[in-house]
């Protein structure tokens, strides 16, 4: 299986900088005793499949990536590349979490590493949606 590449240059994967963005409203998610809640309708970036948007700040201690899916399904990951620690994005249409660095260590969305020199999986978190609200369970 070739694994498709997310288009970015290459100085933006030189100095690791990654595609998805924080929601542009910080009121929409608050985190409290090891839970993010976040609220999807405040969070256009969400909408579409294949979108996501990174969460950081608020007592969050590790970064984390929330991915609508291609298959609609959301999902949330650790935001950092087993390999250098660098973010992540989806690569939209693919079904995969790429590292936004130079060696694009892509993973499946169960967090397994499919190609690249990433040491292992990435941490996968729970999430369950009651309504437009999403919850998701940190390790
Ligand atoms: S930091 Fe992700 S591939 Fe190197």
């Amino acid at each position: 299986m070739s694994v498709q590449k997310l288009d970015r240059n290459i100085f933006q994967r030189l100095f690791g900088l990654c595609a998805t963005r924080k929601p542009s409203r910080q009121e929409a998610w608050d985190a409290s005793e090891g839970k993010i809640t976040l609220d999807l309708k405040a969070v256009p970036e969400l909408n579409s499949k294949g979108s996501a948007v990174r969460i950081d700040g608020k007592g969050v201690k590790v970064p984390v990536l929330v991915v609508h899916g291609d298959d609609g399904e959301y999902r949330a990951f650790q935001n950092r590349c087993t390999h250098g620690k660098r973010a992540l994005d989806p690569v939209p249409g693919t079904n995969t979490i790429q590292c936004c660095s130079v060696g694009t260590s892509t993973f499946s969305y169960d967090g397994s590493l499919i190609e690249g020199p990433a040491k292992g999986p990435l941490t996968v978190y729970r999430v369950d949606q009651a309504g437009e609200t999403l919850t998701i369970t940190l390790k």
